[in-house]
């Protein structure tokens, strides 16, 4: 194996000193950099290139063996074989002229082997450190196998349901999602960087998840402002936990595709932010500019993307093919090569790779779908789903006979969700296997449709296998396919014939419960007056079976959040809860069949809203029941009026009124009542799962530092502009009264 020391210290000490950042956000150190400069100065420009290259590799070894040796490949995805990527590391390291290690990319979005709960699925959680140790489990597994990098977290807010992509993230609320995204950070890192860190990429930079109309890869229209105060606190947030990487978007804002956007990705991410980490693009995006008729040719683009600041190109082979004439010609200067190649070896000497670039073949395999991966897994997908409606009916009393049914009940793969590529389905238990677990000799299975999509006319034999039982648990929702990458949906309803499935239980007179899995909120208003309790579990992967065993049977009780708005029809999309106030707030006034005939014009109400779905959602984010019930009193503020740098110091008593035990997640909102631009209605700005006992009640103290309710004012600066604000502690963005305070 060759050694990096044989490198001249003297061109160490040179190098090192014109290019340490003067703070680094990946961590780095004067030592790694000055490593990092000895090897670049030995790189001739081919080989500074060949690090900008990554590719996707399947088949054999010897395929790509060529191109490794020779320096032109930086790093590959999509192998996950460990005798693979030791071969291919072999290559890198034994075989080229410099012995760099290869980065190997996957994209472990939620768990590896281990699947847990889709990210919208994590999310509603609300439980950063659960998530944590979601990807520190993620990591464990996949970096046994000698993946060192994953394409995740997925930090793009998505308001619009139809959008696909909404699973692979953590909803509408920016706070939110920058907690989400900075404990996943933390996890796939570790607190220490070492032979189980996993370089985390923050993707997809930027804007992504707005795109029109919800159609993947569709262009976007947000201002500086709606970046700035939605879309990149997220990834600022997870640029100073340490986040490694990042990756652009496929989208253009306002005509500008990511990969070649010099504001976000230079002025932005790098002199802002300080970020020191690797840019790669997202696949082909590069070459995609192309498409977008941003770029002639392929050159063209390559010239485009790395003077943005991309450092990576994924797929589109434009740096490998047009790089060295564009810098031979003067279009590029090396210089900006360098910063690239520097970027990207930073990340290889954090991760240890020089020094163990292998794996262990036979102790990976242990590692994987560990017991306590299990569990923690279990504990996800419990707490991750959300008690919509219920009657009374949950938890299950004991002793019933059991229906059951649907599509979902028994769909090891499905459940597993989207971008669970190495999730595989003989490890994933159901909830017709947990049932039959939980109660044994109770549980009838009449599946009704085989998958999501299929369309009956007669359910005859699953009512009346209904009317010999005595409770029916319908598991419905989307497969798996359905949601993630390009796959956006115009119509949200439950899909085939699901919604009929369910009436003809209904019609039953029996006790009905939904359990919907899915990778986004479905509409599923026409289906609550058919059940009696309606269980919303996202796709909960693996251990999603025993989970939802232990929520339906009571052994759990739900404390799961919407963490995004449910809408009441498709057409009400895009619908978040921290919208702006407009100038004529809705107040319920006419709808639709309360016009008269010939009405004049002046009859209809002039507010915002729909005139046949009004303003409101179905659910509000941040909402979920819970078997127990809790009860907010003696919400107050330690003052009335604050300086900037001055804390909120918020105190209450949550009790819970209930006779079960239970955990609250309790959520503060601000608002700003003028600003020197209209701000949104309510924000959230803290939240904390706190469990009690029951009938037990609890004194809480919450702190909230007065610069957290910062904003990007109309002077295009970061400011808290001093006023009146309001503020909620509740269960959901919908609930509170508000106590008021002023900043000065
Ligand atoms: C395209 C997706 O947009 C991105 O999220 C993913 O990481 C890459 N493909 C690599 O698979």
């Amino acid at each position: 194996m060759k050694q990096i020391s044989i490198f001249l210290p003297i061109l160490i000490l040179a190098a090192a000193a014109c290019s340490r950042p003067s703070v680094s956000t990946t961590g780095s150190t004067p030592e790694v950099e000055a490593r990092v400069s000895r090897l670049l100065s030995q790189m001739t420009l081919a080989e500074k290139i060949g690090q900008m290259n990554q590719i996707s590799v399947g088949g054999s070894v010897s395929d790509y063996a060529e191109a490794v040796r020779n320096g032109q490949v930086g790093s590959i995805l999509n192998e996950v074989d460990p005798e693979k990527i030791n071969a291919f590391q072999r290559l890198a390291v034994e075989e080229s002229r410099l012995g760099i290690p290869l980065l190997v990319g996957r994209d472990v979005i939620h768990g590896f082997h281990t699947v847990f709960p889709i990210p919208l699925g994590l999310a509603s959680t609300f439980d950063p450190a659960l998530v944590e140790k979601g990807a520190r489990i993620a990591a464990l597994e996949a970096t046994a196998q000698g993946v060192r990098w994953t394409f995740s977290p997925m930090l793009d807010i998505a308001r619009d349901p139809r959008w696909g992509r909404i699973a692979e993230g953590s909803g509408e609320d920016t706070f939110l999602d920058a907690r989400m995204g900075e404990a996943m950070v933390r996890g796939y890192q570790g607190e220490v960087l070492d032979t189980t860190s996993m370089a985390a990429c923050i993707k997809h930079f930027v804007g992504y998840g707005a795109a029109e109309g919800g159609r993947d890869y569709n262009s976007t229209f947000l201002t500086e402002r709606q970046l700035r105060n939605v879309y990149l606190p997220p990834f600022e947030a997870a640029v100073k936990a340490g986040a490694m990487t990042l990756m652009t978007s496929f989208n253009d804002n306002d005509g500008v595709p990511s990969t070649g956007n010099a504001f976000v990705l230079d002025e932005v991410l790098r002199r802002e932010w300080g970020f020191d980490g690797l840019v790669v693009t997202d696949w082909n995006s590069m070459g995609e500019m192309i498409v977008h008729g941003f770029g002639t040719d392929r050159k063209d683009v390559a010239e485009k993307a790395v003077k943005a600041g991309v450092d990576m190109d994924m797929m589109t082979y434009g740096f490998v093919s047009h790089l060295e004439e564009l810098v031979r010609s003067g279009a590029v200067r090396e210089a900006d090569v360098d910063r690239a190649v520097r970027n990207i070896l930073r990340v290889k000497v954090l991760l240890g790779l020089f020094e163990h670039p292998y794996v262990d073949v036979e102790a990976a395999k242990a590692v994987q779908y560990a017991p306590a991966h299990l569990e923690a897994a279990r504990t996800a997908a419990q707490e991750s789903a959300v008690l919509l409606a219920n009657d009374g009916t949950l938890p299950l009393r004991e002793g019933l006979r059991i229906l059951v049914t649907g599509p979902l009940a028994d769909a090891p793969h499905d459940q597993l969700g989207t971008w669970a590529f190495d999730g595989e389905k003989n490890h994933t238990i159901t909830p017709l296997a947990a049932l039959r677990d939980r109660f044994p000799g109770q549980v009838t299975y009449v599946p009704g449709l085989r998958y999501s999509r299929e369309h009956r006319d007669r359910f005859d034999d699953v009512t009346a296998a209904a009317r010999r039982s005595d409770v029916v648990l319908a598991f419905l929702g989307e497969e798996a396919i359905l949601s993630g990458e390009a796959h956006s949906l115009a119509d949200l309803n439950l899909k085939g014939s699901q919604s009929d499935l369910l009436a003809a239980l209904h019609s039953t007179g029996k006790p009905v419960v939904a359990v919907v899995m899915a990778g986004r909120p479905l509409t599923v208003e026409r289906d609550l007056p058919h059940c009696n309790a309606l269980l919303y579990s996202f796709h909960p992967g693996t251990m999603g079976g025993p989970a939802l065993a232990d929520l339906l049977s009571g052994d759990v009780n739900p404390s799961g959040k919407t963490p995004v708005t449910f809408l009441r029809t498709v057409g009400q999309a895009p619908l978040y809860y921290n919208h702006n106030r407009t100038g004529r707030p809705y107040n319920r006034e006419t709808m639709l069949d309360d016009i008269g005939l010939e009405a004049g014009q002046t009859s209809l109400g002039n507010t915002s809203y729909y005139l046949d779905y009004g303003a409101y959602p179905l659910f509000p984010f941040g909402y979920g029941l819970s078997y127990t019930e809790f009860t907010y009193s003696d919400i107050a503020l330690d003052k009335e009026i604050y300086g900037p740098e001055e804390t909120l110091d918020i105190s209450l008593t949550l009790r819970n009124t209930g006779s079960r035990d239970g955990t609250e997640v309790v959520q503060v909102y601000v608002r700003d009542l003028v600003g020197s631009v209209t701000r949104p209605v309510r924000e959230l700005k803290h939240f904390e799962r706190v469990p009690l006992k029951a009938g037990e009640s609890r004194p809480l103290r919450i702190r909230i530092p007065v610069r957290e309710l910062a904003f990007w004012g109309l002077d295009g600066t970061w400011k808290v502009e001093p006023g009146d604000f309001q503020l909620w502690v509740a269960g959901d963005s919908a609930s509170g009264e508000p106590v008021s305070f002023k900043v000065n």
